[in-house]
């Protein structure tokens, strides 16, 4: 009989021992880096309840009308979902533990995203995102050290080809006028809309400008701009904004087409992006969303911030060479056995706790195969244990490099010349 073999889900990636290696260093540059700038590090649950993301992503975005794992919890009817991204946890999480009481927040979090969209290269419906957010800070000041701390990771990194679109979308009245104008425009043109904008003309219409349709894309050009209708503590905080970016030597790209797909953002927007993608060439979103707190029961807090998709920056990382020849942990020490195993199991422990990499050998073979397989480990010794070395409680040393003998020693004896070897 054939037994079934699963397979992950679609779109869910596994990550193997080959690919580990990266991770770990692009989430230790993250953590170094994110120190730097004095943002700490939180932590929520992947499940949280439904309406925590409608309320806040907005009811008539693509990611809450079609991309959400939703579901009923089965034991008590709750309706949960697998958190399509984190702003919206972060400031439940702010508000939830009064963490405003004491005063504005820098924080950060990492883990996995869940979206149900078609996947691609460098689209999934399990992606990693890296979040960064300001929270009870109104001045275009955060929103500029924003850019500029992702500017500097990217220095880190080493990434060369991403630049920085930048725009303003305005208070949320501004945006009302503005829907209002782009409905009444994209009235006069229904015969090109496509079935779902004409759907958005009553819902929202300002994502048919994210419409990558090319028969529309005339009629989405000649749409009216909401910048002709700016309110002015938006147009000031932006004239700021790229004031400060300027003396910063920060270079950026002015787009009126940037709306970003999720509703609660107000005034600053911006991506990067990158042309070695395809596609999916955002590589980090943000923005400002001063509402959101309110919004979802705190008091009335200015916020900003952005996150950064770790799949997209893995797939760019790999193609820099300093990158691409990354290998997992080594053994410094090899230890291989026959006829002793409490002995080397003892052995083994105690090298560990004096701090050396110790890889055991387990399972079949004899000592031929064992220094084989130690061989290739990548450890600088094998430390040898059989029956002899088991009754005087002593065991042999073979360096694995160079010329030098086996020599049979106390364990201390050994612990010493590793130590000075390694
Ligand atoms: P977002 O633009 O939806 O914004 O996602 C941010 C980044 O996550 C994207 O630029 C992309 O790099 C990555 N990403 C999104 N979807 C996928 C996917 N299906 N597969 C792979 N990577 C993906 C947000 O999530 C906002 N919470 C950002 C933010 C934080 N705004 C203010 N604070």
């Amino acid at each position: 009989m054939k037994v079934e073999q699963f397979q992950a889900v679609r779109g869910m990636n596994d990550v193997l021992p080959s690919a580990s290696p990266y991770w770990a260093a692009l989430e230790e540059t993250l953590r170094q880096w994110l120190a730097s700038y004095g943002y700490c590090e939180i932590r929520f649950p992947i499940v949280e309840p439904t309406g925590l993301f409608v309320r806040s992503i907005g009811s008539v975005t693509d990611i809450v009308e079609k991309e959400m794992y939703s579901f009923v919890d089965g034991l008590n009817g709750e309706a949960l979902t697998l958190r399509p991204e984190g702003t919206a946890s972060c400031v439940r999480l702010v508000i939830q533990n009064h963490l405003l009481h004491e005063g504005p927040q820098r924080l950060w979090y990492t883990g996995p995203m869940f979206r149900h969209e078609r996947p691609q290269k460098g689209r999934y419906r399990q992606f990693h995102q890296c979040g960064v957010e300001a929270l009870g800070y109104a001045g275009p000041e955060v929103d500029a050290e924003l850019i500029l701390m992702t500017a500097r990771l990217w220095k880190r990194l080493g990434l060369t080809e991403v630049s920085l679109q930048l725009n303003t979308i305005g208070s949320s009245e501004t945006r009302a006028r503005y829907r209002t104008r782009l409905r009444d425009y994209f009235l006069g043109h229904t015969a090109v809309l496509d079935e779902e904008s004409r759907r958005r003309l009553e819902t929202n219409p300002l994502r048919i400008l994210d419409s990558k349709n090319p028969a529309m894309a005339q009629i989405i050009q000649g749409a009216p701009s909401l910048m002709e209708d700016l309110d002015e503590s938006s147009q000031i905080h932006f004239d700021t904004l790229q004031q400060l970016l300027h003396d910063a030597g920060q270079a950026f790209e002015l787009n009126p087409r940037l709306v970003r797909g999720l509703d609660y953002y107000n005034a600053t927007v911006f991506e990067w992006v990158t042309p070695l993608l395809g596609a999916q060439s955002t590589i980090c979103g943000g923005g400002r969303y001063d509402g959101l707190v309110e919004q979802l029961g705190g008091k009335p807090t200015p916020a900003c911030g952005f996150a950064m998709g770790l799949e997209r920056l893995l797939a760019l990382l790999e193609m820099i060479p300093v990158w691409a020849s990354r290998n997992g942990p080594t053994p410094e020490v090899f230890v291989a056995h026959h006829g002793a195993t409490g002995w080397a199991l003892r052995v083994a422990e105690v090298l560990r706790e004096a701090g050396v990499r110790v890889l055991f050998h387990a399972g079949e073979g004899g000592f031929k195969s064992q220094m084989k397989r130690a061989n290739t480990s990548g450890a600088a010794f094998a430390v040898i244990l059989g029956d002899e070395e088991q009754a005087r409680h002593e065991v042999s040393l073979k360096p694995l490099r160079g010329q030098g003998e086996q020599q049979r020693m106390t364990v201390s004896e050994a612990l010493a010349i590793i130590k000075s070897n390694t």
